[in-house]
């Protein structure tokens, strides 16, 4: 029997209306644009309006994906939301969307890897394309991450916003996902997590104790150096060279931790796909977000080969090398 790929036949995006501007920002915090920009890139980002959730951002970039590959929604049989911001505690984001969509009875689930999640999610829905057990699958990362940030904390509030991206994946004979690698390091956890939850329980402290906690100095360093050595274990796992990649795109953190892998791969800046200066980090969102963009923009084409990656709290990373 010939080999079955995982192949991207759509892609769709989301983003929340409201843009804030660094100057916003400068209102809330001690920050300005020019140290934003310097140390981050970030010139932007949106931010989900009260009662909008991942499952709205989710919903309408899946609709958009869904319509690009010219796929039914009752034609899927799985789907796969990477998020670290669900609606609810349970059901899970997947099974809302799925509901909204109106393809009720596939499998569906989310997946937590931070902000891997979406790369995560690729990974494992290649594997369900690749075992024989799925045909069309719909791989979605979406977050509202800022409801979990603290507004007074200037190191972390100006990095994140919120969004969704979104691709059909279709069993084909043709390529298609090439390799994909996941890891993660829980030994990392310090470093960036969220301090509450359900089971560990919830603080008298404002929005309950949830916000985001980083340690943004070592958390770059980290990040550097393990995204190097994920381009060279994703190149060797699919038998390529760098110089085959047509378009790096990146988890959108910041643009000082993109140029670092782009020096890696020997790569021009001309070809990454870049969105961090618009959208800032959205977390699960980011990948698909800035593919989606580089599509819709034309800048991607048909034929491509493309090398995704994203790192996040776990510490989570991961890769998909794949031709477009
Ligand atoms: N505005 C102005 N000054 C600031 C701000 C701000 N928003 N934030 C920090 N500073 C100050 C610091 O207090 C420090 O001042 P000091 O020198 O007087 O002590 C100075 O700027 C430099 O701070 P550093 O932390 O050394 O700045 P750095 O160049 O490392 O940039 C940043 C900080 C942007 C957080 C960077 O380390 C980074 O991007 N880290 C990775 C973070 C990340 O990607 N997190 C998300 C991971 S994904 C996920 O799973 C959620």
């Amino acid at each position: 029997m010939s080999q079955i790929y995982a192949r991207i036949t759509g892609t769709g995006s989301a983003l929340p209306e409201r843009v804030v501007s660094n100057a916003e920002l400068e209102k809330i915090v001690d920050t300005s644009d020019e140290w934003i920009r310097t140390r981050t890139g970030i010139q932007q980002r949106h931010i989900a309006a009260d009662g909008e959730t991942t499952g709205d951002l989710a919903t309408m970039a899946a609709q958009r994906a869904l319509e690009a590959a010219g796929v039914k929604a009752s034609e899927l049989d799985l789907i796969v939301l990477g998020t670290t911001t669900p609606d609810l505690i349970f059901p899970s984001t997947a099974c809302l969307v799925q509901h909204r969509l109106g393809a009720n009875g596939c499998a569906a689930f989310d997946l937590n890897a931070a902000c891997s999640g979406f790369v995560y999610a690729l990974g494992v829905a290649d594997k369900f394309i690749r075992s024989g057990q799925s045909k069309k699958v719909l791989v979605i990362g979406a977050e509202t991450l800022t409801r979990m940030v603290d507004w007074t904390e200037r190191e972390s509030c100006v990095l994140f916003g919120d969004g969704a991206g979104a691709v059909v994946l279709e069993a084909s004979a043709e390529p298609g996902i090439y390799a994909t690698c996941l890891h993660a390091d829980g030994g990392f956890k310090h470093l960036l997590y969220n301090p509450v939850g359900v089971s560990v329980g919830f603080k008298d402290e404002p929005n309950h104790g949830v916000r985001i906690q980083m340690a943004g100095r070592e958390v770059f360093k980290v990040a550097v150096k393990t995204l190097d050595a994920l381009v060279d274990e994703t190149l060797q796992a699919a038998g390529m060279e760098a110089s085959q990649i047509d378009w790096l795109i990146p988890h959108q953190a910041n643009l000082r931790i993109i140029e670092a892998t782009v020096k890696r791969l020997h790569m021009p800046m001309e070809q990454v796909v870049v969105t961090v200066d618009q959208h800032a980090n959205t977390s699960s969102g980011s990948v698909p977000l800035a593919l989606d963009f580089a599509v819709r923009s034309g800048k991607v084409q048909r034929g491509q080969t493309l090398l995704l990656e994203a790192f996040g709290g776990g510490f989570t990373w991961a890769s998909a090398l794949l031709r477009y």
